[in-house]
Order: C-alpha cells, then structure tokens, then sequence
C-alpha cells in the first residue's frame, strides 16, 4: 500500500496544489480540516482510500494553471498574492452573490426552500469574511512584514501567535459556512427547472467556495506556519 495515505492532506496540497482538485472531488476538507492523515479523512468521510489516492498518482502536472510553488516564495510576497488575488477576488464577488441569492430565494424559496438559508449563510459569510479580512490587512499582515523587517518582534499584542490563532478560528467558521452551503444546493447542483440566476448563482457559489478553500489553504497551512517558525527563530 502506498505511503501518501499517511501524509496529511494539507501536506499533500502544500507540495502540489493541483491535488486540491481531488481533495474538492471526495469532498475532503483541504485548508480547515488539512491536518487529518488521507487515511483518516476517508474513514470519517466513508470514503474509499485507494479511489483517492488512484486519482492523486494518476494527476497529470499539464493543468491550465502553473503550479506555483507557494511554499518556496519569500513571505512578504506570498502576503502580497494572497491580498492581491484573493482579498480582491472576495470583495469583487460578494454583492454579486448576494443580490443572485436574495433573487433566487424570492423567487424559487417556496418550492426550493434551502435557497433561502443559502441567501442567509452568504450574507453572513461576507460580513465576516470582509471584517476577517479588514484584521488581516489592518493588523496582523503588516505585523508579519515589520518582524520580516526589522528581524524582531515589536507586535504591540505580545506574541504573533495570538491573532494567528483568531484568524484560523475564524477559518474554520468560514469553513463550517461554506460547506453547509455547499451541502445545502447538493454540491451546487441545479435543479431542472433552474432559471439563468440559479445556474450563475450555484456557478458563482462554487467559484467562491474553490477560492475560499485555496485562499484558507494558503495561510493556514502555508503562512501561518512559516510565521510561527520566524518568531521562534527571531526568539534565539
Ligand atoms: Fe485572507
Ligand atoms: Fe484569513
């Protein structure tokens, strides 16, 4: 048996992030719930192990996306492409999907009641998600790039620690949000009788979520970590 079923899944997507679109495939939680051993996460999810790994040996690298290797880059950089695609990416798409969401509930909530949830999940989604990211840029980025600069630590909150632990709190409530409404539209399935609003709206919701995922996966497993690893270097 092969030795990936005992990497972690954020592991795995940390050395190549074209497995993400594996992980999305299974349904398998690859920035909040990363942690997990492959092995694991098929055996809470019921999922059978070696369908997954078949598919991430069978991963062809000629995807229409580079594959970057977020791991490697300088920190200040990695902050600047996480603000600059993914910060914006969330801020342009949040009051398109809240407009197609508050239409469709009005107008298909009576039969496809779930659609009224959704509506209600995202609103609160982008709330948070727009405070979340206000801490990021305000507070905690700038933070990491003046320990990046002057190679100490005058965080005016003690350790670095302290919000990095509040962001991933607030991923992980990010994460709970987003899956229910990806369990609530059937994994963003449309029903027949669909209008052209519905299908954007589940087509926006799903490009939302893969960004979400990526944007999570990135300081979770990648950002967070080297931070912590600085200020304990900067400690010595
Ligand atoms: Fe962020
Ligand atoms: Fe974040």
């Amino acid at each position: 048996m092969n030795n990936l079923e005992n990497k972690t899944i954020a592991e795995i997507v940390s050395n190549d992030i074209s497995a993400a679109s594996v992980f999305k495939k299974y349904q398998l939680d690859f920035c909040c719930g990363g942690g997990k051993t492959i092995a694991k996460a098929c055996e809470n999810s019921d999922i059978n192990v070696e369908d997954v790994i078949n598919d991430l040996e069978n991963l062809t690298f000629s995807n229409a996306n580079p594959n970057l290797n977020f791991k490697d880059w300088k920190l200040d950089f990695l902050i600047d492409y996480i603000v600059n695609v993914h910060h914006t990416f969330v801020n342009e798409n949040i009051s398109i999907i809240n407009e197609f969401a508050q239409k469709v509930a009005t107008v298909h909530g009576e039969h496809n009641p779930e659609n009224i949830e959704i509506s209600n999940l995202f609103e609160n989604l982008g709330n948070e998600l727009l405070a979340h990211m206000q801490k990021e840029e305000n507070v905690l980025f700038p933070a990491i790039k003046e320990m990046l600069k002057n190679k100490q630590n005058n965080f005016h909150f003690g350790s670095i620690d302290n919000p990095v632990k509040m962001m991933e709190h607030e991923h992980d409530n990010a994460g709970d949000i987003i899956k229910k409404i990806q369990e609530l539209s059937n994994n963003f399935t449309t029903p027949d009788h669909a209008c052209n609003t519905y299908k954007a709206l589940y087509h926006k919701l799903e490009e939302f979520t893969n960004d979400l995922f990526q944007h999570i996966h990135l300081e979770n497993n990648i950002l967070f970590p080297k931070v912590r690893q600085l200020e304990n270097d900067l400690k010595k």
